[in-house]
């Protein structure tokens, strides 16, 4: 069987991530009692911080049985030059997965071409599709599902917008984007996406709240954007969700953002902290959905 790569939301066809889902809710409702990574390990590769995923990763790889490898790029080879199609030959004698997080999206590219094993992307400059897993089923749990509903996303082009722009393009919803002119999502993605679906990119936050079921946003520098991050504050300050974007949204409207967050930068303390956020549901749920997606890749 040939293995299978995670490096963008749609290595995923729809009807396949309809069942991740699926799988993922079972697990969480403790449906789900099999142990499918049993003997087996999960290399974890970080070249950036993280919270949510290093943890959610690791503790998924042992309630499915199996273990995770912490390896900080800093203290293996690969950070003292060792190539990435080396440490993929090296890593695939092994373990039964890589999950990395790192800047350049090619290097993700470049371990899974390398690599006998399957290859998780944990987060690049480009994407963060492990993130759109567990947002899409916060969707479902709150919502029902993404159906016909309307995504609003406020803020910076990164690396989550382009993950919410390649889903958008797979399942069909309506995704409207309010970025400053200079910081819009990779053309690219953004052009496949406008080909596929309905995209709006507009420079007013309200105009891309107005009506949505979802309204995201993440930080305004992100990793390895520190040095930007006081240039950034002046590009954004319009691009906050405050209580006024959030009354432009359908009334039953949740608030999605990654996390972690700057208060009083891209999100009000009133909507981060009120009702109709989802934010921990939505970090809870990267723990479910990774561990259905270790499930279908590496079982
Ligand atoms: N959302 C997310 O990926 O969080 P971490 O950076 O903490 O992993
Ligand atoms: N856009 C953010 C996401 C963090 C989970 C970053 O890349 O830092």
């Amino acid at each position: 069987m040939t293995k299978r790569d995670f490096l963008a939301i749609d290595d995923l066809s729809s009807a396949e991530l309809a069942d991740l889902i699926a799988l993922a809710r079972s697990m969480k409702i403790g449906r789900y009692r099999e142990r499918p990574l049993e003997g087996k390990t999960l290399a974890m590769v970080f070249a950036k911080s993280s919270t949510r995923t290093r943890v959610s990763f690791e503790v998924g790889a042992y309630q499915l049985g199996g273990h995770a490898l912490f390896l900080s790029s800093r203290d293996i080879q690969l950070g003292r030059g060792e190539l990435i199609k080396d440490t993929a030959r090296v890593l695939s004698r092994y373990v039964d997965g890589i999950m990395i997080r790192t800047f350049d999206h090619a290097d993700v590219e470049e371990l899974a071409g390398n690599a006998s094993v399957p290859v998780i992307n944990g987060l690049t400059d480009l994407l963060h599709p492990c993130q759109l897993l567990a947002d899409l089923l916060t969707i479902e749990e709150s919502l029902g599902g993404i159906g016909n509903r309307v995504v609003a996303w406020i803020g910076d082009g990164n690396n989550m917008a382009n993950s919410w722009l390649n889903a958008a393009a797979l399942l069909g919803f309506e995704l409207r984007l309010a970025c400053p002119k200079d910081f819009l999502p990779d053309a690219e993605i953004l052009a496949r996406a406008k080909s596929k679906t309905k995209v709006l990119v507009t420079s007013d936050p309200s105009e891309a709240a107005a009506g949505a079921h979802v309204v995201n946003t993440d930080v305004w520098a992100s990793m390895g954007q520190e040095s930007e991050a006081e240039m950034r504050v002046a590009a954004f300050r319009d691009f906050s969700v405050t209580p006024e974007v959030m009354q432009c949204a359908a009334q039953d409207a949740i608030f999605l953002h990654c996390l972690p967050a700057h208060r009083g930068e891209e999100v009000d303390e009133a909507v981060f902290e009120g009702p109709q956020s989802r934010v921990f549901d939505q970090a809870e749920n990267r723990l479910h959905a990774q561990k259905a997606l270790m499930a279908t890749l590496m079982s």
